[in-house]
């Protein structure tokens, strides 16, 4: 045991991403656009005025007013900060609210596999609600875990990842109401591609924090720009426990310029959308499958037992899925990036070959 860092930390591992790297990355939720290549030009030309010697940059205004305006709503540039991805929003939200060893945040399971990993980083205990067969949520349960007065944070992924759904509005509301002490916190990611946010009733709830990604709709996983959306109040505190210069000039120069170009991406996002419900369609009408609805950018289904043997399939044929099997609502189920036509294509096929090839 290594005593010069914390001792909660001795038994835990570094975050690492375990997927196959194949041709088609079907695995991360990632877009099959990218943004570079299709704004380069602009981008390239923002740069011209921007001075990579200097910390400060008017850059930063120009973003914190566009990614208001981008969010609507009535949210003014005090209720928005941004960082390195959603994940970098996570983590210092847990940060900013761990009180001593005995703080925990509440979540959904199955939900993004991260809230763990970012909490233990932080030193914040995470329990946990398992959802029910359907993968709806009993408020009921989740209250009683989240009003326990060492529960400091209520986390809510909506759409859920890994199971793609969308918890009702009023459930959410009454939980984000039955909470008024507590910091609730609704992750957005893929808001995109479900149109469904709280950002228009942010004003009615101080408790509420959403969080919301570049990663998805906007193309950028790589680029790392996420952001949280909620009252000048909360945005002051969350800021407390940020670095001065925490994102990249170069990030924000890239960020403004995808905002500057929202039209592109939305096209890009209806078209993923329309991908996905085409999948869903042709998945469901496989009689092995068991596909579940989805208001994401990806799918997640089962053909039961032999799950295992046509993930491997799929990596054979250089194709990479997720495997989200390993909570027990979601055993042996895969999760399938839908960004690309051809993708697709070659997913599916594998897919009806692995099936036609029954034992
Ligand atoms: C639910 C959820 N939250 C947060 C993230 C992290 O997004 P980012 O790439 O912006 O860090 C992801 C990424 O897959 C996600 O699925």
């Amino acid at each position: 045991m290594n005593r010069l860092f914390r001792t909660d930390l001795a038994d835990k591992e570094p975050s690492v991403v375990s997927v196959p790297i194949r041709k088609r990355m079907m695995c991360l939720n990632e877009s099959c656009l990218d943004p570079f290549q299709a704004i380069r030009d602009q981008f390239l030309a923002r740069m011209e005025g921007i001075r990579l010697n200097r910390y400060i940059s008017p850059v930063t205004q120009e973003l914190n007013a566009k990614l208001a305006a981008y969010v609507g709503c009535g949210i003014a540039k005090e209720n928005v900060v941004w960082g390195n991805g959603a994940d970098d929003m996570l983590y210092h939200i847990f940060l900013s609210v761990r009180e001593d060893a005995t703080s925990f945040a509440v979540s959904p399971a199955p939900s993004y596999f991260d809230y763990k990993t970012f909490c233990e980083a932080v030193g914040l205990g995470i329990k946990f609600v398992e959802l029910e067969k359907d993968f709806s949520l009993d408020a009921e349960k989740y209250l009683q875990l989240a009003s326990h007065p060492d529960c400091k944070l209520a986390i809510l992924c909506n759409p859920n990842n890994p199971t793609g759904n969308l918890f009702p509005k009023e459930q959410l509301r009454y939980i984000v109401e039955s909470l008024p002490d507590k910091l609730v916190l609704i992750d957005e990611t893929y808001y995109e591609f479900s149109d469904s946010t709280f950002a228009g009733e942010l004003k009615q709830h101080p408790n509420l924090i959403l969080t919301r990604s570049f990663s998805k709709a906007f193309s950028g996983a790589g680029l790392r720009f996420g952001y949280a959306i909620s009252s000048a109040d909360n945005i002051y505190n969350l800021r407390k426990v940020l670095t001065t210069f925490h994102t990249s000039v170069l990030n924000q120069a890239f960020a403004l310029t995808v905002l500057e170009n929202v039209p592109l991406f939305c096209e890009q996002v209806l078209g993923v959308i329309k991908l996905r419900d085409d999948m869903f369609a042709r998945l469901s009408s496989l009689p092995e499958v068991k596909v579940y609805p989805s208001a994401t950018n990806f799918l997640t289904f089962s053909i039961g037992d032999r799950t295992p043997e046509l993930f491997n399939y799929l990596k054979d044929r250089d194709i990479a899925l997720r495997d989200v099997g390993a909570h027990r609502r979601l055993q042996h189920c895969l999760r399938a990036t839908l960004s690309c036509e051809e993708d697709n294509e070659a997913m599916y096929q594998a897919i009806v070959d692995f099936l036609a090839d029954a034992p």
